[in-house]
């Protein structure tokens, strides 16, 4: 769909703001003489702030940043674009207004990026930035980019030269809305009109590509009586009392409403946190899948979901991690393991045992496999699994390696299959069953089956389209005649008429003591996975899909829920 682009208004208007600014001011506030400042009214991010960051290593007057590759690639599995890690959970700035930023960075073998801003909403076929400057040290140029969500990628690009020098003093200002960069105190800076686009609130990113380097210094201060103050991430999830969870609890107090959530919006949306306190149960939406959690084969990227299943255990929700085994979400050096059996087999039973043993007794169930079956457009392999880099390289056995690597890790953790078009589906809810019956046939570990029900009533291509509920209980009783238990995993709609989806699938639930859970895919559709970016990086967040709107607004979906729960 062709969408309206302001980008290109919005670039004439910095590039005259930008002109005008360049005439009409003498830019001088930054010293000609290279400091990092020292008056006590500089905040010191290295020695004071915390980093909980991959790739980054703090010494005691340093930080050390190391490549993690992080990246996000297409669903066919090419290469995307490069994910920088942001500092979600360590240290981040409130600002009141004019503020100045310098960095001392050496020992630079490769590509250097710094980035402030709004945390960027990261879904796993995108990254879209929601205002964020970013600086990137080249081989001969620091290149100063600026992005938002009214203009999209890269709004404002400039670059300074860099000499080969062994250290660099990066000094940024902004003052009114507007940025002035420049590097080593030369007389060359870079303006551009800012305008809102970093926020009153701002995180830190730090990342090395094809090399590494050192901050020695990072200071922050505020400017023109402004003041800029460190703040530690605020993830505090309230209960709410009377929320959708306390009357699930009533009902069947051993059964879980869930929601997927990200980092970014957990640590810098209020409100987020707010209607968070509506469930006892949470998945991780993205952050665990492979391409985040394992960029390299020796860098694991642990520090957003420590922070996401930290918050969860203080407001005492049950943690469901997402996903160890997918056919989707595999970053280039798994992709390049395919037709190499050991190799994978190794790769993947490291990957579920070092992840599994970190989050013992704190996450206490994972889907072990997401997505086996075929998917409705792709050729299915034998038993009408899907043809991914595990069924092609590993064979059709390939689950119960992974399911027993995953009792061996964590001998506690309720490991599930997890899978769409189990809703409505008759022959697919057979191959899951065909599945089922073949791993217990070998005695191997399974807590259950997830129902991803994402529900869209229009989709031709599926049969995901509606919730019966006579039908539902049955297929829970198919399960449990087999020992086993089922739970609704990703719940969301993709159809306004279709409310009653989410009361109805908890009514289902509810109905069934095999039945442990029913999650719904995110919380708000200002970052629902319903959502799209376009070609100029604008997110379009969908306009029906979740319990609360992209306004934060409460959908007819709660009253159902809670009419339901009565
Ligand atoms: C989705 C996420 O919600 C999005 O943010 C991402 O861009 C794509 O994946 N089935 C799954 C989930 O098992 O992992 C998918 O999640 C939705 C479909």
């Amino acid at each position: 769909m062709e969408r309206f682009n302001p980008r290109r208004l919005k670039l004439a208007a910095v590039l005259v703001a930008g002109a005008a600014v360049l005439s009409a001011c003498s830019i001088s506030r930054l010293p000609s003489n290279p400091e990092i400042p020292t008056s006590s009214a500089a905040i010191d991010l290295v020695r004071n702030g915390t980093w909980a960051i991959a790739g980054v290593e703090k010494a005691d007057n340093s930080l050390r940043v190391t490549p993690t590759d992080l990246a996000i690639v297409e669903q066919d599995g090419s290469p995307r674009e490069d994910n920088p890690a942001i500092n979600l959970f360590g240290t981040h700035i409130d600002r009141k207004g004019d503020f100045s930023v310098a960095l001392k960075v050496s020992d630079r073998t490769g590509t250097a990026h710094i980035t402030l801003g709004t945390p960027p909403l990261i879904e796993d076929e995108f990254r879209a930035e929601l205002g964020t400057l970013s600086l990137t040290m080249n081989d001969s140029t620091l290149e100063v980019s600026l992005s938002d969500q009214t203009a999209g990628k890269a709004y404002a690009v400039d670059n300074l030269p860099l000499t080969d020098a062994p250290e660099h003093i990066l000094a940024l200002a902004v003052t009114d809305d507007i940025l002035t960069v420049s590097a080593n105190g030369t007389t060359e800076k870079i303006t551009m009109q800012v305008g809102d686009t970093l926020g009153k609130s701002i995180w830190f990113g730090l990342d090395a590509r094809e090399g590494a380097f050192t901050i020695d210094a990072f200071t922050v201060q505020g400017e023109h009586n402004d003041t800029v103050a460190t703040r530690s991430a605020n993830t505090t999830i309230p209960k709410l009392k009377h929320g959708l969870a306390s009357l699930v609890e009533t009902r069947r107090p051993d059964m879980k409403l869930g929601a997927a959530i990200a980092p970014g919006p957990l640590v810098s949306e209020p409100k987020y946190r707010e209607l968070l306190g509506n469930f006892n149960a949470i998945s991780i939406e993205n952050a665990a899948k492979w391409q985040f959690i394992h960029p390299a084969p020796d860098v694991y990227n642990f520090a957003d979901m420590d922070g996401m299943v930290q918050a969860a255990l203080k407001a005492k929700q049950k943690v469901h991690g997402h996903a160890l085994i997918f056919g989707e979400a595999n970053p280039q050096w798994v992709q390049d393991l395919a037709g190499n059996p050991e190799a994978l087999k190794q790769a993947a039973v490291d990957h579920i045992t070092t992840i599994m043993k970190r989050y013992r007794g704190k996450v206490a169930s994972w889907d072990v496999i997401n997505e086996p079956l075929a998917d409705y457009d792709t050729d299915p392999g034998s038993y009408g699994l899907r043809k991914n880099i595990w069924y092609e390289t590993l064979g059709p056995d390939y689950h119960e390696t992974m399911l027993r690597a995953a009792h061996e890790a964590d001998p506690k953790a309720e490991l599930w299959i997890n899978d769409f078009g189990m809703e409505a589906d008759g022959e697919r809810f057979q191959q899951m069953l065909d599945l089922v019956d073949r791993l217990r046939a070998h005695g191997v570990p399974l807590t259950g089956i997830g129902f991803q029900a994402h529900i869209d009533e229009g989709d031709t291509n599926t049969t995901d389209t509606h919730i019966d509920v006579t039908m539902l209980r049955s297929r829970i009783q198919e399960l449990e005649k087999r020992g086993l238990r089922a739970r609704f995993s990703e719940l969301d709609i993709s159809n306004a008429s279709e409310h009653a989806v989410f009361s109805d699938t908890i009514r289902a639930c509810l109905g069934e003591k095999a039945c442990t859970s029913v999650t719904v895919w995110g919380v708000t559709d200002k970052y629902s996975s319903g959502g799209d970016i376009d070609q100029f990086g604008i997110f379009h967040p969908s306009d029906v899909g979740l319990l609360w709107d992209k306004n934060f607004k409460a959908t007819r979906g709660i009253e159902d829920i809670r009419r339901a729960l009565r």
